[in-house]
């Protein structure tokens, strides 16, 4: 295979980057390990499932706080990451990074023992009842002045799903409403608070993150870069494709892969895979939430693929988040290869099933095996 290396910047070695096929296609890509910005892993025997899954690619994850009852106090996030950490199988070095749970009654001296702990790097505002486990979450955002305050002065990001609760907004006008109403006087009224608006579904939210100051970032899953909302019905209902914000028209879907591919380093990757049983999902009522973490990096790789972007795709995946949140990059690498897989039709999960987006299908890229921690 002619091994002819693509220069993109100035700090490559040779033997990184993309690696052309002789017919000219890119056949791998060696890039720092990258993180995950937003991730659910669940607790107990959920963990021994899911996180091996992430840390098989991801050097660390932000854990989304929203278990039941959430994770409110740094206490309960130190023993929960304790919990992750167990699951992490041997030889492998993944560092959980802890968020906590906001809620009407959070103290601000909560915020103080967050910070202190060195290892709860945000606060993660919920809307109460915009999702899973949402319930406990903020009812009005005047009743945490005191302690987006304190964030702002200790420097502790807030975290934000940012969609609108109230019954009377359509469910595809929530996130752009969610600016209008909660997020701009937000940031108006905390301009040195630094904020993640999660996991965003339309042209207005990226165009808002591109207005905003260096304090305002994003996170844009692999599902929201390459699905529509008619993925949601193509042939009858698709519960695997329901998650929140749910997917949106093809005009945002095409605003968010310009955001990601243009370069700005204030997009950054944040799968929010979420898992859910089966039964949970396939269900009347279904949960909201894709599982994508063992897939998810091949699916981004994927979106920056069809746009001619894969130069970009390092410093989406592996370096504006660590930026933004004040770390250094991971030291490691990995190798993704253009090598078709099929993705599982389910893994084990619970006493159920845990059916990942693409259940069945194949994806493009897939993970170089490592041998001694050295990419091939
Ligand atoms: C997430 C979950 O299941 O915890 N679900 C989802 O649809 N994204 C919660 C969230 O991030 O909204
Ligand atoms: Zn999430």
């Amino acid at each position: 295979m002619t091994k002819e290396t693509l220069m993109h910047g100035t700090d490559r070695a040779p033997t990184q980057g993309p690696v052309l096929s002789p017919l000219g296609s890119l056949s791998s890509l060696t890039l720092t390990r990258p993180d995950d910005w937003h991730l659910h892993v669940r607790d107990g025997d959920s963990l021994d499932a899911v996180v091996p899954h992430s840390a098989a690619c991801f050097g660390r994850a932000l854990i989304m706080p929203n278990l039941r009852p959430p994770i409110t106090t740094t206490v309960q996030a130190l023993t929960y990451r304790e919990r992750i950490l167990a699951s992490v199988p041997q030889g492998m070095a993944f560092e959980p990074l802890m968020s906590l749970y906001l809620t009407d009654n959070t103290p601000p001296e909560e915020i103080d023992c967050a910070k202190a702990s060195g290892f709860i790097i945000a606060a993660k505002l919920y809307p109460a009842g915009a999702t899973t486990h949402s319930d406990a979450g903020i009812s009005a955002i005047d009743l945490i002045h005191p302690v987006l305050e304190r964030m702002e002065k200790l420097g502790l990001p807030l975290c934000v799903h940012g969609e609108a609760t109230t019954p009377d907004v359509d469910i595809f006008d929530r996130e752009r409403v969610f600016i209008e109403k909660t997020l701009s006087p937000l940031v108006r009224h905390f301009p040195g608070l630094k904020i993640v608006f999660e996991h965003i579904t339309t042209s207005e939210a990226a165009q808002f993150v591109r207005a905003a100051g260096t304090n305002v970032a994003a996170t844009v899953t692999a599902h929201h870069l390459l699905l529509n909302r008619n993925a949601l019905f193509a042939g009858g209902l698709r519960p695997h494709h329901y998650c929140l914000p749910v997917l949106k028209r093809e005009k945002h879907r095409r605003a968010l892969i310009q955001a990601v591919c243009s370069g700005n380093p204030r997009f950054f990757l944040g799968t929010d895979s979420a898992p859910h049983a089966a039964d949970t999902k396939e269900a009347a009522c279904g949960c909201a939430g894709c599982y994508t973490a063992p897939l998810a990096l091949g699916l981004y790789a994927e979106a920056f693929e069809t746009e001619g972007a894969l130069d970009r795709f390092e410093a989406f995946a592996s370096l504006n988040g660590a930026a933004f949140y004040g770390l250094p990059p991971n030291e490691d690498k990995i190798t993704l290869q253009r090598k078709s897989w099929k993705v599982p039709d389910y893994y084990a999960y619970l006493d159920d099933k845990l059916i990942p987006l693409r259940a069945g299908e194949t994806v493009a890229w897939k993970l170089a095996p490592m041998s001694d921690g050295v990419p091939p």
